[in-house]
């Protein structure tokens, strides 16, 4: 194997994560430059023994000093396009973080760019997205059972995501708190969820409807909501990053802090979403009803239950073990696997760019039905995207 030269724009706790697992499971690489204002990764590399290379003023500086094997882009989500735009036009392999991009026009502007663009039709250099959920072993196992039929047709989805205490306070003073930076609490947390969801239904939403807003972290609560763990010590104490803010409750925060939706995908799958940012039970989890079985995805202590629906036996349980303090259970050693393969050996990489925009597209349609309080109908926003597919 050769050794990697990456370049990186944005060197956050993410990307630092990534590279940090892409070394345990074999890769050998070399970061040859990094174009960041203030990583906050820096100290997650250094704990890994990875050296940060050299400073760059400018994503254009570092881009001009390839040649790379990867580029790497972890910045706020707000500067993905231009960011994923100005590697792929420097020609040198993109991984990207999750979501994509921010934004609508964006999704549409970079779906025509890659629609007539050598980066998927072959010859040019490819664009990777980190949804790592699709590399875990949990997920393509559920992916695995669905398409083999195990479970009939799939008829209807009930799903979750609730994050700890601290999770939330994070997000609540992180830049994930403003629109502008993050594009919603859904968009930056659970575009992953609504990836998956997607292949699993084989469809589109259709319809769309959704409720949510900011009722934990609000100035209201800042003088009564307990500040202190019953074991003494004091909560949402960390370093927020980026143009963090002081406190998770008298902050300038313009997303939800829970939300929920309700989907039915072109082909009648229905599914319904909860979502809260500061729970005592923590849980992703995913429950798929088909017309033949049942399956529960426990996505948190990675965990799978099947059982078929006439079935008097004990349900089948799985456990995948490898459960990990950053609740991603392998999946960044999974996802780094897959990279390697796909640019050593040409394996495809589990999901695509195009998979990638139709999720965000689908956290967007959420947050906008949850903002007119309306049932949207997402005809007219595939048509948009179609047409920018050029279909
Ligand atoms: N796949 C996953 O599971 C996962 C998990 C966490 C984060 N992410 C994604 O990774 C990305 C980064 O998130 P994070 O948690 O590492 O955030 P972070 O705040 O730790 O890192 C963001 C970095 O971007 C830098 N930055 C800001 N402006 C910049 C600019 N103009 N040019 C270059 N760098 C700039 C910041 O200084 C910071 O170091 C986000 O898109 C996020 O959604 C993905």
């Amino acid at each position: 194997m050769k050794t990697y030269r990456i370049g990186v724009i944005g060197l956050g706790q993410r990307i630092a994560h990534v590279l940090a697992a892409m070394v345990e499971v074999g890769w050998r690489l070399e970061v040859a430059g990094q174009a960041d204002p203030a990583p906050v990764g820096a100290p997650i590399l250094a704990q890994a023994g990875i050296p940060m290379g050299r400073d760059f003023e400018s994503p254009e500086a570092l881009l001009a000093a390839g040649p790379y094997d990867l580029v790497m882009v972890g910045s706020p989500n707000h500067l993905h396009f231009a960011h994923i735009n100005a590697a792929l036009d420097a020609g040198w392999p993109v991984f990207a973080e999750k979501p994509i991009v921010r934004t609508e026009e964006e999704s549409l502007a970079l779906a025509a760019r890659l629609a007539k663009g050598p980066e998927t039709q072959g010859g040019g250099p490819p664009l990777f997205i980190g949804l790592v959920m699709r590399s875990m072993p949990i997920v393509r196992e559920v992916i695995r059972r669905l398409d083999a039929g195990e479970l009939g047709e799939l008829v209807s989805v009930d799903a979750t995501e609730h994050l700890p205490a601290e999770h939330g306070g994070y997000l609540a003073r992180n830049w994930r708190r403003r629109q502008a930076w993050g594009g919603s609490y859904l968009l930056d947390k659970v575009c992953h969820d609504f990836d998956i969801f997607g292949r699993l239904a084989g469809a589109r939403p259709a319809k769309i409807a959704s409720f949510g807003g900011r009722r934990i972290f609000t100035a209201e609560r800042a003088e009564t909501a307990p500040r202190t763990w019953d074991t003494g010590e004091a909560a949402y104490m960390f370093d927020p990053g980026w143009m963090g803010a002081n406190d998770a409750f008298q902050s300038d925060m313009d997303v939800t802090d829970h939300q929920s939706a309700l989907i039915e995908y072109e082909n009648h799958v229905r599914l319904s979403f909860h979502a809260n940012s500061h729970v005592g039970l923590p849980e992703r989890r995913w429950y798929l009803a088909g017309t033949e079985g049942a399956l529960i995805a426990d996505l948190v202590r990675n965990r799978l239950m099947v059982r078929r629906a006439l079935s008097r036996a004990k349900p089948e349980r799985i456990d995948f073990g490898e459960r990990t303090e950053d609740a991603h259970n392998g999946a960044d050693q999974a996802m780094a696997r897959d990279l390697l393969a796909t640019l050593e050996t040409g394996a495809a990489f589990p999901v695509t760019p195009f998979d990638s925009l139709e999720a965000g597209l689908t956290v967007m349609a959420i947050d906008r039905a949850m903002e007119t309080g309306e049932m949207l109908d997402c005809r007219p926003m595939w048509a948009r995207y179609d047409a920018a597919l050029g279909r």
